[in-house]
């Protein structure tokens, strides 16, 4: 059976393999509070037996949901922020061919498209200005059902559809995917009538992607959804011992917590495939948010390359010996591509005719990685078989499975994210959202201070 991997051994210029394994008791502790619920945050665990727990029902419930939305729409706009996005994203990124936006029936229809994910007034009139003549769908996802940023998306989008189609024919053209009771999302869906996917109480936004908050919009993209929860379903089994040596994500998150005790603050996860762009960002957020309190944290960044050969890379190479890199190597590409001959060789490239496209890269992926660590940059690698569902699958789990116990190996608690709410605060004191009265005379006083 292909899976995933974790290869360490290039971490060991900076730490020994005895300050790995020196964390075994604490990463089997770690473990045992992830699967039995007996760490902080525990009400947020609903994540780990997710994918066995997915029935066949849900999952017809999904791909027939899908499917009217493709024989409907020629666009689908998924609404969402954070952990309501940023996995949806990810994935339909790293299984798309790269131009599909430009090749009407590359993938067939519909296209999908995000909103909600930003506040961009540009980004929110030229996507309208898009739909205009558009058969368009939409697809709101809020687990608090009250997030700022989707709901101006969705309140202008939900217009726009009325106004386009009338408010009878609009209704068909909208899921929304908010918790169970609470919530203006919920509340409103129920009154309107649309149809509606719950994000369970115990599963953290980041933690979403194999729910319908993930689910729905692949499927709408045309993926294998069943694919990707057969590859978690395995990665989960994988992960459920405490044994490093055939447990990956114990085994990487103990390897970053090593690193990170020994002074290597922030991790770079890299690729070399820019299909694999929107991962970096998922993987961002979900360590980012469980892992960055109380003081403590690593960094989480990412690169594509080999594009930021030409920007990062000289950083990475030479600056701060702060970093250490996971590097994500996908071992098959889809296609086969040869570099061809060129009798003037002007550009001396002869040299590599004949080559696979494939096989340079993995050469700067080989040789980026052989520089870094003589550079003093411990390296991680994680191999993906290829960019495929089943293997995203595995990958989606592996890096969550990981965070969790990462998270209680730094002695966090990995499944809140208070630090959000600071941003929020002063936003609805300036925009004065009733309810933050007081809030609002003291920012007013303080910037008229300043
Ligand atoms: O991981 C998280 O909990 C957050 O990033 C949320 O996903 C994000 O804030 C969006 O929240 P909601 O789905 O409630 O709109």
């Amino acid at each position: 059976m292909k899976t995933i991997s974790v290869d360490i051994k290039d971490v060991f210029s900076t730490v020994t393999p005895a300050a790995v394994e020196a964390l075994d008791s604490k990463g089997a502790e770690a473990l045992d509070k992830v699967m039995n619920g007996t760490g902080e945050g525990s009400d947020f665990l609903g994540w780990v037996n997710l994918p066995t727990d997915t029935t066949d029902a849900l999952l017809d419930d999904i791909i027939a949901t899908a499917d009217r939305l493709r024989a409907t729409c020629d666009t689908v706009v998924a609404i969402g922020i954070g952990g309501s996005y940023l996995g949806a994203k990810a994935v339909i990124e790293a299984l798309s061919d790269s131009f599909s936006s430009l090749r009407p029936g590359v993938q067939g229809e519909p296209k999908v498209l995000f909103a909600g994910q930003n506040i961009g007034e540009d980004y929110l009139y030229e996507l309208q200005d898009y739909l205009k003549d558009k058969r368009f769908g939409i697809i709101v996802i809020s687990k608090s059902g009250t997030t700022t940023e989707p709901a101006i998306a969705f309140r202008l989008l939900k217009e726009q559809l009325e106004r386009q189609l009338g408010k009878e024919e609009a209704r068909n053209r909208i899921v929304a995917i908010t918790d169970a009771k609470r919530g203006a999302l919920r509340t409103l869906a129920t009154e309107e009538g649309y149809k509606t996917f719950v994000i369970a109480d115990n599963v953290g936004g980041r933690f979403s992607v194999l729910t319908p908050v993930g689910l729905l919009p692949i499927a709408v993209a045309g993926f294998d959804i069943r694919a990707l929860i057969d590859g978690a379903v395995e990665m989960e089994k994988a992960t459920a011992t405490a044994d490093p040596a055939t447990n990956p994500s114990m085994l990487y998150a103990e390897t970053r917590n090593a690193l990170y005790q020994a002074g290597k603050k922030i991790e770079i996860l890299v690729n070399y495939n820019p299909k694999l762009h929107f991962f970096g960002e998922w993987w961002k957020q979900l360590y980012g948010e469980s892992e960055g309190k109380d003081h403590k944290g690593i960094f989480p960044a990412a690169v594509d390359n080999s594009t930021d050969l030409h920007s990062m890379g000289q950083w990475i190479q030479d600056g701060e010996r702060t970093i250490f890199e996971t590097v994500l190597s996908v071992e098959e590409s889809r296609y086969t591509k040869e570099i061809p001959a060129d009798e003037a060789n002007l550009d001396g490239l002869n040299y590599i005719a004949g080559m696979r496209v494939d096989h340079v890269n993995k050469m700067a992926e080989l040789g980026t990685r052989l520089a870094h660590v003589d550079g003093g940059v411990p390296n991680m690698r994680v191999t993906i078989p290829a960019l495929e569902e089943k293997y995203l699958g595995q990958l989606i789990y592996f890096f969550e499975k990981a965070c969790g116990i990462s998270g209680y190996l730094l002695e966090v608690n990995p499944f809140n994210q208070p630090g959000v709410e600071a941003y929020k605060r002063n936003m609805f004191a300036l925009l004065e959202k009733p309810g933050y009265e007081k809030d609002t005379e003291a920012i007013k006083a303080r910037l008229e201070k300043n």
